[in-house]
Order: C-alpha cells, then structure tokens, then sequence
C-alpha cells in the first residue's frame, strides 16, 4: 500500500492525512474482493524498516492501526472475514498488541474471506524466525524441506500468492512475501494507494487473468 506520502504532498496535506486516507480505501478493497470471491488478501502494512521514519510518523502509523481496527472489526467479523497476523508484535506497544490479538481470536472462525495483514513484517525477518524455530524444534538436517520451511512461516497453513500488487509504481518487492511470492506474478501500478479503487483492482485481475504462468515449466498444454 505505497503513496501515501506523496498522495499528501500533491494536495498540499500532511503524510498522516495521507495515511489516513490509505485507510480509508482498505474496506473499499476487501468489499471488492470478497464480492469477486478472493479467498485471501494480504496488505503490506508496516514493514520492520519503517521503524527508522521519523517518530512522529510511527506514532500516527500505530494510531492508525489501533483506530483501524476499532472501527472495521465489528464490520469484517459479520462479514465472515477472519484476520491474520504477519510479522512480530514485540515492539508494538502492549495496548496495540493486545487489540490485534483480540481481533484475531474474535475472527478466527470465519470462511469467507481470510485478510492478513503485515505489520512489522520482513520477509527477511520471517526467514529468520523460521529458523530459529526450526533449530528450536530439533529438526534433523534432513527432515528439513521446503514444506516445513513453509510449515515455520507466519503464513503457515495460507496457499502462496497469486498476484502481487504494488501501488505508486515502485518496481521493487521490499522484502514483501520473498518466499511466498517467488512464482507470483507482479503488477505495478502508478495510482497512489489512497486512489487505488475496485476499478483499479479490477483492472490488475484482468492483467492476471491474461498472464501465462509456467512454473519453471514450459507451458505448452
Ligand atoms: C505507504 O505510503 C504507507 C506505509 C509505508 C505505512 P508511504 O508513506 O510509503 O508513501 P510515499 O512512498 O511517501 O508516497
Ligand atoms: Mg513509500
């Protein structure tokens, strides 16, 4: 969800205003494609580099996240929507990690739509924890394979994705999913994730519908 920031700056308003309008679209999002029937969408968030942005920045981050929360979880939870976790909570403030956790147990027996949301998520990161936890755990060298590599990542259990969008016409992964994502197909947009609307994603499932994925295969059925 990239271009916020700059989003602001073209209307003359403050990056947080330009948070906050981010927010806004997230239910637009999820609305849509849970109508389209996608089973599962994952938002980048917060990434664990943002942290180095200036603190006040952070803070409103947090607080977005916190008043996020409070004012959709009632509106996901009767819509079937079960939220995920990606990323660790350690350095998130006790209240925030609390309210995350409560939203997460009250939806975790929803079907229709799985939404997880990254929050001070890395990719690198969850490689890290993996393994740690893999050690942990007493595997045996050989017992180790890319199922269970899978199996210790925060998204265990959720199927690879599809189709990974970023807004703001950034050409980069940012350390998003790099495990997950390596066959997922990439579209980049230019629209700044304030005014990425259902028109937008449509636009970027159109694109994915035409592409040819192979596999490391070649193709040719
Ligand atoms: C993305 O918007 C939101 C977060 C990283 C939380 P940015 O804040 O990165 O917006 P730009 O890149 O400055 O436009
Ligand atoms: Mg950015």
């Amino acid at each position: 969800m990239d271009g916020n920031g700059r989003w602001a700056k073209e209307r003359g308003l403050s990056r947080q205003a330009g948070h906050r309008a981010g927010t806004e679209n997230i239910r637009r999002i999820i609305n849509y494609l849970g109508e389209r029937g996608v089973p599962y969408l994952t938002l980048y968030a917060f990434s664990t580099e943002n942290w180095v942005r200036p603190r006040p920045e952070v803070r409103a981050l947090m607080q977005l996240v916190a008043r996020v929360i409070k004012r959709e979880i009632k509106e996901l939870h009767e819509r079937g929507v079960r939220l995920v976790h990606l990323g660790r909570l350690d350095n998130v403030a006790p209240s925030l990690r609390r309210q995350v956790l409560d939203a997460i147990d009250l939806t975790k027996g929803n079907t229709e739509m799985t939404v997880a949301v990254a929050f001070d998520y890395g990719g690198r990161a969850e490689l890290v924890d993996a393994v740690r936890r893999i050690i942990a755990d007493g595997l045996s060298p050989d017992k180790v394979d890319e199922e269970t590599i899978s199996s210790y990542l925060y998204t265990a259990g959720m199927p690879d994705p599809d189709l990974v969008i970023r807004t703001a016409g950034e050409m980069r992964l940012s350390n998003f999913l790099i495990w997950q994502a390596a066959y997922a197909e990439y579209y980049s947009t230019p629209t700044y994730w304030p005014d990425f609307g259902s028109e937008n994603m449509e636009e970027a499932l159109r694109a994915y519908a035409g592409r040819e994925r192979r596999f490391g295969g070649l193709g040719l059925d």
